[in-house]
């Protein structure tokens, strides 16, 4: 008999004879009220079951966490808090499980012991929504570009090149760790490596991105990336999914809408189609701000808040005016930044993007044309010959969502600013040759998909918006 799911019950219009659903178990009461959940969404189905026809050796088998097939009428309930109920005329156990010994009990659990059970956590009704609502946003991004005629790459995710210069690459390598092979200068010899070079997971794939925009037009990329930063923070992932768009003869402006647009498409269509799992997930939020002092709870709900992005436009502040701000401010004057801003160049922390955002602002802020030093060298210069053409977009809660920037299209100007950080030519000849052979204006930017996820469902901890984290540490599961 063909397997409905929980969610098409639920949404039935009508009575139905003789359905056949399966999932697992989340609670039994009385020996009588089987709650059912598949997955499909986050509401269980109530199951009845008729306990005085069904011998002790099966009630005693419907455990939470216990996989079952539930066969019988669908009729209306007579109980309060649904629509529907099954009658219960066959139930079938598929896998047993431990009371005793399953971790997920149906009662609240610390984040961090679900952490330690990323396996299992997925069978709670937050991590159910969470993951549910990621899937819904990775279609979003797909349905946002494949719409406006951008075409996806898959950009390696081995590479010789360092994208962000940052030097936070994960080594690949086939040699012996044990017994390196060494050359005349005694150092590595890596000729002697599966690729015969010196090979890293990807940090970006703007690179590859940009000389497919070269050919394509608008492209995106959306893929794995590895970052081996040891910044142990609740924003931080040693591998996480980032989406880039390239467009050939967009400026940073024409960058700055298109990365507005995307993000406010994309939050629309996780209101649109994850109404129960937000739902879930702003009650959740308000209990948990119930316990924390007055000053400290947010302002808005979880839904508030992301109307809020839908509705207003993103603040557009140069970098320079950023700093002005922030000099001026109260937490700088009284010294509570933990760095302090003294003058123009300096990198923003998180704690200043998250004070612009919001306090001094209170909306998704685009920061742009930051001094060159502290950017990538792949920025396009001002004529100021001090900042380059970078955007970064700021939200509350998370500081820093995406990154990007109008690339250096000048041959002459990309080759000085690399010869400068000591970047070596050959290696990228590949790259220059896109500024070699018909190069353009033309600009892109990276969002951190976690980070996106972050927003969307309210979390705080980056660690529990990717089904396994890797974080320093730890590479569980
Ligand atoms: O600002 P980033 O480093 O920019 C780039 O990689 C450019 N190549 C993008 C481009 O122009 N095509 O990273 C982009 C975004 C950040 O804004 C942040 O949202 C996310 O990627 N990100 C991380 N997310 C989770 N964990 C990390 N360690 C991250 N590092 C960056
Ligand atoms: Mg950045």
């Amino acid at each position: 008999m063909r397997n409905t799911k929980v969610k098409d019950l639920l949404n039935s219009t009508t009575t139905l004879q003789e359905v056949n659903t399966k999932g697992w178990v989340r609670t039994f009461r009385n020996n009588q009220f089987i709650a059912l959940n598949d997955g499909s969404t986050i509401n269980n189905i109530q199951c009845v079951v008729d306990f005085e026809n069904t011998a002790d050796e099966i009630l005693k088998r419907i455990t939470t966490g216990a996989a079952v097939s539930v066969t019988g009428n669908l009729v209306e309930s007579k109980g309060s808090g649904q629509k529907y109920e099954i009658q219960v005329a066959k139930l079938e156990i598929l896998g047993d499980s431990d009371p005793e010994k399953f971790p997920m009990q149906p009662k609240k659990h610390s984040l961090e012991f679900l952490r330690e059970n990323a396996h299992l956590r997925v069978r709670t009704n937050a991590f159910g929504a969470i993951m549910r609502i990621r899937s819904v946003l990775s279609f979003a991004v797909h349905n946002y570009f494949q719409q406006k005629g951008f075409v996806y790459v898959n950009t390696p995710i081995i590479t010789g090149a360092d994208a962000e210069g940052a030097g936070e690459m994960f080594q690949v390598t086939s040699l012996p760790l044990d017994n390196l092979p060494k050359n005349e200068e005694g150092t590595i010899d890596y000729k002697k490596d599966f690729f015969g070079k010196h090979t890293n997971l990807t940090v970006s794939g703007q690179l590859e991105g940009e000389t497919f925009a070269m050919a394509l037009g608008q492209i995106y990329t959306f893929g794995p990336t590895f970052r081996a930063e040891n910044s142990n923070t609740s924003r931080h992932l040693a591998e996480f999914w980032m989406i880039e768009p390239e467009v050939a003869f967009n400026d940073l402006d024409d960058n700055m809408d298109l990365a507005e647009d995307f993000i406010q498409y994309v939050i629309k269509y996780a209101l649109d189609n994850c109404g129960d799992d937000l739902k879930f997930l702003e009650g959740r939020l308000l209990e948990e701000e119930k316990s924390k002092p007055q000053a400290e709870r947010s302002e808005m709900t979880l839904l508030e808040r992301l109307n809020f992005v839908l509705e207003n436009n993103f603040k557009r502040v140069s970098y320079t005016e950023a700093i002005d701000i922030l000099r001026e401010s109260t937490p700088n004057k009284k010294k509570k930044f933990n760095y302090i801003i003294n003058e123009w160049g300096a990198d923003l922390q998180s704690e200043h993007e998250r004070y612009l955002v919001e306090k001094h602002f209170k909306c998704p802020v685009i920061l742009f044309d930051y001094p060159a030093n502290i950017k990538a060298f792949y920025m396009r210069l001002n004529e100021d010959g001090k900042t380059v053409r970078a955007m970064d977009i700021l939200f509350p809660g998370i500081g820093e969502i995406v990154g990007g920037s109008q690339r250096e299209e000048r041959f002459d100007v990309l080759v000085e600013k690399m010869k400068a950080l000591g970047i070596d030519e050959k290696e990228l000849s590949w790259y220059l040759d896109t500024r070699r052979f018909g190069s353009a204006t033309h600009s892109g930017f990276g969002l951190g998909f976690e980070r996106l996820v972050l927003f969307v469902t309210g979390m705080t901890n980056i660690r529990d918006v990717i089904p396994f984290p890797r974080t320093p540490g730890s590479a569980e599961f």
